[in-house]
């Protein structure tokens, strides 16, 4: 695989489909002050330029220790790496001296109906997304950056996640088996990314907050034990799309459009089904869409015997309250509630992107 490019207007990592293998992985900083802050920046943005771009890793005297795991092999391919990197709102409490900085939607996690969530896999200071097509690549980037940043942070909770190959076409399947990530904002129109994922400066937003993005982060279980035990039918319901094919129930194909116009009483898509209270395609609902980069996880069995497997779900935006907020309050009811339950995740904010080598990180501490 190739490498994403490192420097541009903005991170890679966002605009991106998934990659086959991902790590969300959340961090308490252990710093204080603008200073050592800004050091943090400036390293992280070292470690994921030069493991994105692969290459040797740097030589040592003889006696001192190895740079680098070595789990990549001694030429450490960039392997199609990409490095996201976020800060929570938490960074802007008064440690760093940041308060008047802040993103102005940014916050710890709201708590939602039906939300269970385990403090422990909540928020954090920073938010660190690796994803590549193969899982040792992911490890690998986790590992050097944890060693050359251990000083300063420490991570708070990680999920790894997985994309599936397409079965047989389309977008790749959920647990739940439905295809997921069929209709979203068209990434390759820049008109439409400034108008939904990249945030402006200016207005209430910090000038140096412009080409960021809102990410939204939630651990989403599936109960997939009670799932496999509704019909099919029952199923396509509750998400408007067909199983088989992803098309909606109104249509053929997976790219079809929905048209709720033509179907006011919910006839052929229920009123209450995923898609439609997700996104009811009304000129008033338009500016609530959101960019879902989401991956499915399987981290064994819990207590009980039952499968943890669900979704990582993610979600870029604009504006945090405007998109995924009013979006999440719209799929309260949803018959989906009962078989899935929200166990952490948090907000956290993309930084702009890294210009060239010698422009800083846009960040807040310069
Ligand atoms: C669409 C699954 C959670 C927002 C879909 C689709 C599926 C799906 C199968 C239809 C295919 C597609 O267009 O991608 C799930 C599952 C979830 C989940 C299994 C939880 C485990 C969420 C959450 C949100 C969300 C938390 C936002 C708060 C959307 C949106 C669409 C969508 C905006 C596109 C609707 C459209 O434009 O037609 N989801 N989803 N989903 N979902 Fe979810």
């Amino acid at each position: 695989a190739t490498s994403a490019p490192f420097h541009g207007r903005h991170q890679a990592g966002v605009l991106e489909q998934p990659q086959a293998n991902s790590a969300h992985v959340a961090f308490d900083l252990t710093i204080a002050g603008r200073h050592a802050l800004a050091a943090l920046m400036k390293t992280l943005t070292e470690r994921a330029r030069a493991l994105t771009a692969g290459g040797p890793s740097r030589p040592l005297g003889i006696a001192g220790p190895a740079t680098d795991s070595g789990t990549m092999g001694p030429d450490q391919p960039a392997s199609g790496l990409q490095v996201t990197v976020g800060l929570g709102a938490t960074v802007f409490d008064g440690r760093f001296g940041l308060a008047g900085a802040k993103p102005a939607r940014l916050r710890t996690m709201d708590t939602f109906v039906n939300d269970r969530l385990d403090r422990a896999e909540c928020d954090g200071d920073l938010l660190l997304t690796l994803s590549a097509p193969d899982r040792d690549t992911v490890l690998h980037a986790l590992r050097d950056i944890c060693r050359a940043t251990r000083s300063s942070m420490q991570i708070r909770w990680r999920i790894d996640g997985f994309t599936p190959p397409a079965r047989p076409t389309g977008a790749p399947r959920n647990q739940l088996g439905f295809k997921d990530g069929t209709a979203n904002p068209d990434v390759t129109d820049p008109a439409e990314m400034d108008r939904l994922v990249w945030v402006r400066p200016g207005g209430d937003e910090p000038a140096w907050t412009g080409g960021g993005s809102y990410h939204v982060v939630r651990i989403i279980r599936m109960h997939v034990e009670f799932w496999d035990r509704v019909s099919v039918s029952e199923q396509e319901r509750m998400f408007g799309r067909r199983k088989d094919t992803g098309a909606p129930l109104s249509g053929v194909h997976e790219s079809d459009t929905p048209d709720y116009t033509d179907d006011p009483k919910g006839t052929a898509i229920p009123l209450d089904s995923h898609i439609r209270m997700a996104n009811p395609r009304t000129p008033q609902t338009d500016q609530s869409r959101i960019l879902r980069r989401s991956y499915s996880y399987d981290r064994g069995v819990d207590e009980v015997g039952n499968l943890d497997v669900g979704l990582v779900f993610g979600a870029f935006q604009q504006d945090l309250d405007r998109q995924f907020v009013a979006v999440q309050k719209r799929l309260a009811d949803e018959p989906l509630v009962d078989y899935i339950t929200p166990t952490g995740g948090g907000y956290f904010f993309t930084l702009p992107g890294v210009r060239d080598t010698s422009t800083p990180t846009p960040a807040p501490c310069w």
